[in-house]
């Protein structure tokens, strides 16, 4: 089926992924391709209790063997709707609705640069597994953030899509201890800045310095937002983020929701 599915989709496998961490396989009929740095909205409970949806990155896609897609969601678990997500035994269903937002872009440079902290990681391995799959071939570099090594998930499969992965914790227990800021800084004499394109998501303050950084250094920039959504369609206002507006001279507020989640930085008004 192709557009935009809503209605059920049937969880088939649920693994712990780290402590607080959570990979989710759904089944779902199959519906529009999925770009990397789009989002899926799923409805935790067919309840009043979570109300609302919860908003999720894809991490993989693919064609399950039984005639359905199989989405894969990465989560950590940080309130009601996720700690029912948690609760979720293969075979139990919630509700779908997606694909929403725009994706990433593709950009012609010959080193991309994920920059990442938290669950900011989603979207880039299958932003990077998909870009592999349709022949793309620039240096991929994951610059990863985390407080622990726990917190650095999924960093390990990134090497199977053909991504070179550097990690820095707060507490040291993986890679070198400070933040990923400090990586750029750190990074950035050794890559040919004439032809590289930063991809940044994750805590909006991390996401602020790394903008700032690539602002400083000329280097282009998309960003992914992560906001708290109502309705993921337009309708509530509920995520907006301020944007310059289209001559540049003042700024807006834009829905991530249908504008967003990914934003060239250029176009962001930061605090
Ligand atoms: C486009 C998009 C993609 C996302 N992708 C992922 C993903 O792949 N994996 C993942 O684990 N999470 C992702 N998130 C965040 C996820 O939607 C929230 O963690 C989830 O909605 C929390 O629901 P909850 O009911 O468990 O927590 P709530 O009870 O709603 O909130 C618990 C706490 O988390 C804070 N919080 C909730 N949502 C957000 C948010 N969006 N930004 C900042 N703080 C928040 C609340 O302020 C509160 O302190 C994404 C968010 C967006 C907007
Ligand atoms: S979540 Fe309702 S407008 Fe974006």
């Amino acid at each position: 089926m192709a557009g935009i599915y809503n209605g059920d989709a049937t969880v088939v496998r649920q693994d712990r992924y780290s402590t607080n961490c959570w990979k989710m396989t759904l089944a779902v009929p199959r519906h529009d391709a999925v770009e990397a740095g789009q989002f899926c909205h799923i409805l935790t409970e067919f309840s009043t209790d979570p109300l609302l949806r919860r908003p999720f990155s894809y991490w993989d896609v693919r064609d399950g063997d039984d005639g359905t897609l199989h989405v894969d969601l990465l989560y950590t678990v940080v309130g009601r709707g996720t700690e029912a997500m948690a609760r979720k035994a293969p075979g139990a269903r919630m509700g779908y609705l997606g694909p929403l937002g725009l994706g990433f872009t593709p950009k012609p440079a010959k080193t991309w640069v994920f920059v990442a902290g938290g669950v900011g990681i989603v979207p880039f391995y299958f932003f990077a597994k998909q870009a592999r799959a349709r022949g793309r071939n620039p240096r991929m570099l994951l610059l990863f953030g985390g407080r622990t090594e726990a917190m650095l998930y999924g960093i390990d499969d990134f090497a199977g899509v053909g991504v070179e992965a550097q990690a820095v914790t707060e507490d040291g227990s993986r890679g070198r201890k400070g933040l990923v800021t400090q990586l750029i800084e750190e990074q950035l004499p050794a890559l040919d800045r004439k032809d590289l394109q930063v991809y940044t998501c994750g805590p909006e303050r991390m996401m602020e310095a790394v903008v700032r950084i690539a602002r400083r250094e000329g280097l282009p920039c998309e960003v992914s937002m992560e906001k708290h959504m109502g309705c993921a369609l337009g309708a509530c206002g509920a995520c907006v983020t301020r944007v310059l507006s289209d001559d540049g001279a003042d700024w807006r507020y834009s829905r991530i929701c249908i504008e967003g989640p990914t934003y060239d930085a250029c176009r962001l008004v930061l605090e």
